[in-house]
């Protein structure tokens, strides 16, 4: 019997709690990522009534970037689903198909077979929050909530993620395209909240934010930790995550995790300061892109 694919109902939600997927709210999306926000649909193909498999299928206007995500079922039905799916995510205009899955997923391979090709990892990080306290900042340094100015902000983003996100600036087309994009997404948060680390003359080194990831209820994320390449190795990144944690400790939160890109060869990257302020390494996950 042929396969039928289609979007998941609420009447849905018990067949796909078997796979482990919560349909509303949506679970969170591998790397807590800004630019799949928020479109995203869990789709479903069905063979003589059953549901056979689940994949979530995230769509962003502001990236042009398609992301499946929770690929549950057994290759062979995840298969033509997923094939399906990036047909569909072409029709809507999508430059970029990508998939995150587990090296070891029995679904890994089946993506492969349609085209899909490993090219960056991602590193899930959970921290448990006991009662962190920041201390006073660096010395000239001053760390307060505020507003993002969104132009600063967007400056400040493209400048630290040069180096480390390569992948991201070549997704979006460049460093104006990006500080472009950062802008947008700095004016439309998503109900985060941001603390600054301002210095002489109020001049912005680096920030954070944390917010509830608005999937499951009580799941908090912090959005990265960004200092610009001459204010690192003070402490700065540091104070401010342990400030964002005590925020979240003080909303009486006490998990938070966060998807970060994986260190490569000779360059720590992020995951060292996170691992350093207790947090725990509890997945990699591989993001797959389709060949053009
Ligand atoms: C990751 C990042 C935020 C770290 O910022 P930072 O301000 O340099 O972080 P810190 O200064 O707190 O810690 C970095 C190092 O400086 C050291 N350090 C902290 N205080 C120090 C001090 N007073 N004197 C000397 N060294 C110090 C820390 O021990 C740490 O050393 P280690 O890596 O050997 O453990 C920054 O490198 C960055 O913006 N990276 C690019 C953006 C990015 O990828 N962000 C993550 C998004 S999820």
């Amino acid at each position: 019997m042929p396969y039928v694919l289609r979007p998941a109902q609420p009447a849905d939600s018990d067949a796909l709690a078997a796979f482990g997927v919560i349909l509303d709210p949506p679970r969170k999306l591998i790397e807590a990522d800004l630019f799949v926000y928020p479109s995203s649909e869990t789709w479903l193909a069905e063979r003589g009534g059953t549901i056979e498999a689940a994949i979530r299928l995230c769509y962003s206007s502001v990236s042009g970037q398609a992301l499946l995500t929770d690929l549950c079922g057994a290759p062979q039905a995840v298969r033509p689903l997923a094939s399906e799916l990036i047909r569909i995510a072409q029709g809507r205009g999508a430059q970029t198909v990508e998939a995150a899955a587990r090296n070891d997923d029995a679904c890994y391979d089946a993506l492969g077979d349609l085209g899909l090709a490993a090219y960056r990892r991602v590193v899930h990080i959970a921290w448990h929050l006991p009662a962190p306290d920041p201390g006073a900042p660096p010395e000239g340094v001053h760390v307060a909530e505020e507003v993002p100015d969104p132009d600063e902000y967007a400056r400040l983003a493209v400048s630290a993620y040069r180096g480390t996100w390569d992948w991201l600036f070549e997704r979006w087309g460049g460093d104006v395209a990006a500080r472009r994009n950062f802008a947008r997404l700095f004016e439309s948060p998503r109900g985060e909240r941001f603390y600054a680390a301002r210095g002489e003359r109020g001049v912005l080194i680096g920030f954070t934010s944390y917010g509830n990831t608005e999937t499951v209820p009580g799941d908090f994320s912090t959005f990265g930790v960004l200092v610009r390449p001459d204010g690192r190795g003070l402490g700065v990144g540091h104070h401010l995550l342990l400030t964002a944690f005590q925020q979240l400790h003080r909303k009486g939160v006490e998990h938070a995790h966060m998807h970060t890109t994986a260190p490569s060869e000779g360059d720590p990257s992020a995951v060292r300061l996170y691992l350093a302020s207790g947090g725990e390494r509890v997945d990699d996950v591989t993001i797959l892109r389709l060949k053009r």
